[in-house]
């Protein structure tokens, strides 16, 4: 990783997804159980955890973020084990049907093959285990949606892979995910290219 990816970018992230923030915390109270969040990046959601839950197990390729994540976990002191640990949600270290939730937020524009990913967490989820996810996706407008695709080749270089051109929504579905519940949204305080956001609860 580069200077600019472990230094520079995480305090980028940080300040540019604060606007999301209080949506994901509403969201990720509904996660249960022992859950799985991918791409846990700096550990910004991971104070937002509910005492519904036995056990949150972070993996994120990054190791400078979870530094910062570490430092999150003893902040929030809770009363279940957070675990923190490098890893490809492309590939994850765990057994079939092992988490009652994934989280996966603001991850699913920046994984490569993210059809991987997908897949990876529908077969460490139980069966009728929740994945909880908020994400930037691909806009429903044609103008918007040509927008996105001129801007993503310096996007993507300037935000570490970063793509806003993703069509998330389908892209769960085609792993095997039901939607349980699904708001697709223009946030009103971010430029209209990030706008478009997926957020909800699909099901295995
Ligand atoms: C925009 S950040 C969001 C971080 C965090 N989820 C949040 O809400 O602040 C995207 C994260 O996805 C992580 N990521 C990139 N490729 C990944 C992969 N293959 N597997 C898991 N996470 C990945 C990045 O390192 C980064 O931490």
């Amino acid at each position: 990783m580069s200077f600019y990816e472990d230094k520079i970018f995480p305090f980028f992230m940080e300040y540019a997804t604060r606007v999301f923030r209080r949506e994901i915390a509403e969201l990720i109270g509904s996660a249960e159980g022992r859950v799985l969040e991918i791409g846990a990046g700096t550990g910004a959601n991971l104070g937002y955890y509910s005492p519904g839950v036995t056990e949150v197990v972070g993996i994120e390729p990054v190791a400078a973020m979870l530094e910062k994540a570490h430092l999150m976990v003893q902040k929030a002191a809770h009363d279940f084990p957070v675990k923190l640990q490098v890893g490809d949600a492309r590939d994850l270290p765990f057994e079939d049907d092992s988490f009652d939730s994934v989280v996966a937020c603001l991850v699913f524009c920046t994984i490569p093959d993210p059809e991987l990913a997908a897949a990876e967490m529908r077969r460490v989820l139980k069966p009728g285990g929740k994945l909880v996810f908020y994400e930037h996706v691909a806009s429903a407008r044609p103008k918007v949606h040509t927008w996105q695709k001129r801007v993503n080749p310096v996007w993507r270089k300037l935000a570490c892979g970063c793509e806003i051109t993703r069509d998330t929504r389908q892209l769960f579905e085609s792993v095997g995910f039901r939607y349980e519940s699904i708001k697709n949204f223009e946030h009103p305080k971010v430029p209209p290219l990030m706008a478009p956001i997926i957020a909800g609860v699909a099901v295995k």
